[in-house]
């Protein structure tokens, strides 16, 4: 390769590498933690969260986020979740607008709790308007580092979570909650 060509490459990847912000890397775990889930282990999903991710110092991803959430939230009639509601929550519901990296999520991001029965709607409505921004949609099982590592669905890029903020086990919920078979 002649220099001019190099020199090329290495303007090219900066200047991606500025606009993107940052390198995104996948979410590897290895083989020990892979073969926690076995086939045959019985796995049961309480719920979904959608997380959405923007470059916090970006003005227009950001607003592009904002937006994005006012119409999901007005489009599926979402409010505030209680307090203690992760796995399992009464209903639809929404966290803060993270202006800043908040527990596993690296960058800024807005949240929402699925119950099973609107996983089709919500998911399918932030396929088709998810824009510029990457997009989070994993299980709950009660083992959250799995759910968010080794089960999730991405659009868009994988954002790499930061792992350590991630618990192996959360409380599973009470027995009066009902779940769908
Ligand atoms: C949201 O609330 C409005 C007014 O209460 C209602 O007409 C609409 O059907 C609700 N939409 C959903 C998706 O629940
Ligand atoms: C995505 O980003 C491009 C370039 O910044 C912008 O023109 C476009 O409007 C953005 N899309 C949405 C849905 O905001």
């Amino acid at each position: 390769m002649n220099g001019n060509i190099i020199l090329k490459l290495f303007i090219n990847l900066a200047i991606s590498s500025i606009v993107i912000g940052h390198f995104v890397q996948e979410n590897n775990v290895d083989d020990s933690f892979i073969s926690v889930v076995k086939f045959d282990t019985d796995v049961i999903y309480y719920s979904y969260h959608i997380h959405v991710y923007f470059l916090q110092k970006n003005t227009l991803q950001r607003n592009e986020a904002l937006l994005l959430r006012k119409r999901f939230l007005s489009e599926f009639n979402v409010t505030i979740c209680p307090n203690h509601c992760d796995t399992w929550c009464p209903q639809i519901c929404h966290w803060d607008f993270n202006r800043s990296p908040t527990g596993p999520h690296p960058i800024g991001s807005w949240g929402v709790y699925i119950p099973l029965e609107q996983f089709i709607r919500t998911v399918s409505f932030i396929s088709m308007y998810h824009g510029n921004l990457s997009v989070l949609i994993h299980p709950n099982s009660g083992h959250p580092k799995i759910d968010h590592l080794l089960n999730a669905f991405w659009i868009k890029s994988i954002v790499s979570l930061r792992k350590n903020q991630l618990s192996d086990n959360a409380p599973p919920p009470s027995s009066s909650y009902r779940i769908l078979n």
